[in-house]
């Protein structure tokens, strides 16, 4: 079926994306209103909307921000971007306090690894197999099958290998002297909310200081109180030496955040990293009141309980098993996700699918309720198996 709007999309812009059968004429809290239909947001707009749609406190940012002042580049210091920087570091893991704020993931993995290579004056990166890290050249490189697929530039900006997923022996084996970094998503999200063994993180991290190669922890789509913890880097107990996010961390105004250690830090001087859109005013100020409002009104509690709520009861209907941590769930289906997906869409529900054909992947607001949770599972008990 094509709706009214992707027919009009379809008049100048570029077909690239698949996409759902819906019309959506507005959104607010979890659910997407599709003229009288109210679908309940189990996808939140690729994990982005973690506070769901018109939040009163971000329209409210919003608005202030906008009057106050609009726009202002990195060429003049300000007061609503150092909050931003202290309220990102006051939530980061241990050792992770400066901050260097741009637009998208990819934008944020692409300034890691040059802080990698650069720092080390190494030219191999390490990623795993499965992971995804983004669109642009050197995201893309360390991304799985994108050069079979997508990749489209001649050649990788370094050398890359990928390390076989929760395979603790070569892990150790390929993080060796030659390589700058290490990228890892702690729970692999396009994947299907595929959450590594903690075991094999503990291998890569240990070979990681055994060689001098640098571990970047990609929290693009885990991050921002997603796994019930502020970062899955949390929950994992691990201490990188860079970390990037996005996604939530704006509630929906783009931007995102390269987080690294003092020491690295250190090894940057003027002009070696910029942008002129990312730390703008706007997007600082919504950093801001997205991290005050997961803390005031305790969402990765609720994300916790409900979490254990879907667990506890979600394996029923087509479902088989349950993985990823927090909001970041993967329901493991006997039939094809595409059919599951549909079938929830039917009875307004939305869900998005993964890589793993098999996995519905769950990204919904970190504000989602009880009663949200009871209609997806009657839901699915209603496909059947
Ligand atoms: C783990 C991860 N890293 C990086 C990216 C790329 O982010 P963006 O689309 O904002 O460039 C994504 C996007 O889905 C992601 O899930």
């Amino acid at each position: 079926m094509t709706t009214r709007s992707q027919g009009a999309e379809a008049r100048h812009l570029l077909q690239v994306y698949g996409q759902l059968p819906i019309e959506t004429t507005f959104a607010e809290g979890v659910y997407l209103h599709a003229g009288a239909r109210r679908i309940i947001d189990f996808y939140g707009g690729h994990a982005v909307a973690a506070l769901g749609y018109a939040h009163p406190d971000l329209l409210a940012t919003l608005q202030a921000q906008a009057k106050t002042m609009y726009f202002q580049s990195n060429a003049v210091a300000l007061e609503v971007r150092a909050k931003a920087g202290d309220a990102l570091a006051g939530i980061a893991p241990e050792g992770l306090g400066r901050v260097f704020f741009v637009n998208s993931g990819a934008e944020a993995n692409e300034n890691a690894l040059r802080v990698a290579c650069r720092a080390t004056g190494r030219s191999r990166v390490l990623a795993l197999e499965h992971g995804f890290h983004g669109r642009t050249a050197a995201a893309a490189a360390v991304t799985w099958g994108a050069a079979k697929s997508w990749y489209g530039f001649p050649r990788t900006p370094f050398d890359v290998d990928f390390i076989p997923r929760d395979d603790p022996a070569r892990a150790a084996e390929m993080i060796n002297g030659e390589v700058a970094a290490v990228i890892i998503e702690l729970v692999q999200g396009l994947a299907g909310a595929y959450d590594l063994d903690p075991a094999f993180v503990q291998a890569v991290t240990e070979a990681c200081r055994r060689t001098g190669a640098l571990l970047i922890v990609d929290e693009v789509q885990s991050g921002v109180g997603r796994t019930g913890a502020p970062f899955a880097a949390n929950l994992y107990n691990l201490k990188p030496d860079m970390l990037t996010t996005a996604k939530a961390l704006g509630g929906g105004f783009p931007c995102s955040a390269l987080l690294m250690t003092e020491s690295l830090a250190g090894t940057l001087k003027s002009g070696d990293l910029g942008t002129t859109f990312g730390g703008g005013p706007m997007a600082c100020a919504l950093v801001s009141t997205v991290i005050e409002v997961i803390r005031r009104d305790r969402l990765m509690d609720n994300v916790r309980a409900l979490s254990d709520e879907i667990r506890k009861h979600a394996i029923t209907g087509p479902v088989q098993s349950i993985q990823g941590k927090g909001f970041l769930l993967g329901l493991r289906c006997r039939r094809p996700a595409k059919d599951i997906q549909a079938a929830l869409l039917d009875r307004d529900i939305l869900v998005g699918t993964s890589a793993d054909p098999h996995v519905v992947r769950l990204l919904p607001p970190l504000t989602l309720e009880k009663q949200h949770v009871a209609k997806l599972v009657s839901a699915l008990c209603d496909i059947g198996q």
